[in-house]
């Protein structure tokens, strides 16, 4: 391992960006990715005292044979979403699954999204209703995650012992090549440690979850930059449990949209999460010492530090950089970062969503 790498990781800011044919017998040889082995096309991220962090593989062709391997083996692996990065583990393996919760500092009580290979698997781990069929037909694969009624082939500990499992089909190339290789659904929540901002890069997950995981597939940046929209589908009832890149716009045609539902609402999607360490509120730019602003109209002058969601002011590019808008805001030192609001129409709902839980921490 060149001491260059190792010193650009603790700058905050490494890449991954070597392309040469990964060395198979060596990867075989080190299917955990753990020893301190430089592999071509890998990085092997240590600690100051050399004790490794993750592997992280650059691009698709690298990691997937070592990926599905980690997730046959009950590892857990770091791989890229077309939202957000997710820590993968065997979605039917409940001591598999169990690393997530470690890894995270997750409570047992907040369920994990099984993510499916194919659509094929739907029917093997829920009970899936016509409109439910119709849904996934149209937006998958991509950012909808149903929660529908479970079979019992799903472990308690992904439902968290309730009745209704949440599962959807990623888009990303990287994610999707993975499940083809390991053949079977794959739990997978955001990869940070509970109650933080969800990463939109390796770099990101390595910050959060460095020290802990064996492997991270660096795919690069997320195209949608949040989480999926949950939806809980009842008869011809929708439920968004959480607002995301399908709108609920979107969703209008398919039967009646309802905001929630009493007494559900998606375990981990409490107010407080998303959060950044520094306080954050809502409201209009107030330029002082020590302060942020992240910024979607104004100028941001006087400022200590900005960020800009869209200059173009496009809700998709400002979902796509709010989290990574709110790490740097974050890393700046401040003591105390305002938001301004974005209009609170289709993805915009999503962003204020966030924004409302980061502020009530
Ligand atoms: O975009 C995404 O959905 C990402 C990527 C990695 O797929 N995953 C993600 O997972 O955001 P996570 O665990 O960070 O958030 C999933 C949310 C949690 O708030 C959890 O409580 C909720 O989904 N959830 C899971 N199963 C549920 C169920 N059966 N009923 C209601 N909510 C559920
Ligand atoms: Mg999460």
């Amino acid at each position: 391992m060149p001491r260059g790498a190792r010193q650009k990781f603790f700058g905050n800011n490494f890449v991954t960006n070597e392309t040469t044919c990964p060395d198979e017998r060596s990867r075989h040889a080190n299917p955990h990715g753990l020893r301190p082995v430089r592999l071509k096309s890998e990085q092997t991220i240590f600690q100051a005292d050399a004790t490794p962090v993750a592997t992280i593989v650059a691009g698709p062709a690298g990691g997937i044979a070592s990926a599905a391997a980690l997730l046959a083996a009950g590892e857990v692996v770091a791989l890229p979403t077309e939202t957000v990065y997710g820590l993968g583990a065997a979605a039917l393996d409940p001591a598999a699954c169990a690393r997530i919760f470690e890894a995270k500092d997750r409570p047992l009580s907040d369920p994990l999204i099984v993510h499916l290979p194919s659509r094929d698997w739907l029917d093997r781990v829920a009970v899936v209703s016509p409109m439910a069929f119709r849904l996934a037909e149209k937006f998958w694969p991509g950012p909808l995650t149903l929660v529908l009624p479970r079979l019992g082939i799903v472990p308690d500990l992904v439902t968290a012992g309730q009745e209704t499992v949440a599962v959807r089909m990623s888009s990303h190339p990287v994610f999707s090549a993975v499940l083809q290789a390991y053949g079977k659904p794959v739990a997978a929540p955001s990869a940070n440690r509970f109650g933080r901002i969800s990463p939109t890069s390796a770099g990101d997950v390595i910050a959060e979850l460095g020290g802990r995981i064996p492997l991270v597939i660096d795919g690069g940046g997320c195209q949608h930059g949040i989480e999926s929209t949950i939806v809980l589908v009842r008869d011809s009832e929708l439920h968004i449990l959480r607002n995301g890149p399908v709108t609920e716009e979107e969703l209008a045609g398919f039967g009646t949209v309802h905001g929630g539902v009493a007494g559900i609402s998606a375990p981990g999607g409490l107010a407080g999460h998303y959060a950044p360490v520094t306080p954050l509120v809502i409201g209009k730019p107030a330029p002082a010492p020590g302060t942020g602003l992240l910024v979607w109209e104004s100028s941001g002058d006087g400022f200590a530090h900005v960020e800009h969601l869209s200059k173009s002011r496009s809700l998709r590019e400002a979902a796509a950089n709010l989290y990574g808008a709110m790490r740097r805001l974050d890393a700046a030192g401040l003591d105390l970062i305002i938001a301004e609001p974005v209009p609170e129409s289709g993805l915009g709902r999503a962003i204020m969503e966030r924004l409302k839980k980061a502020a009530a921490r």
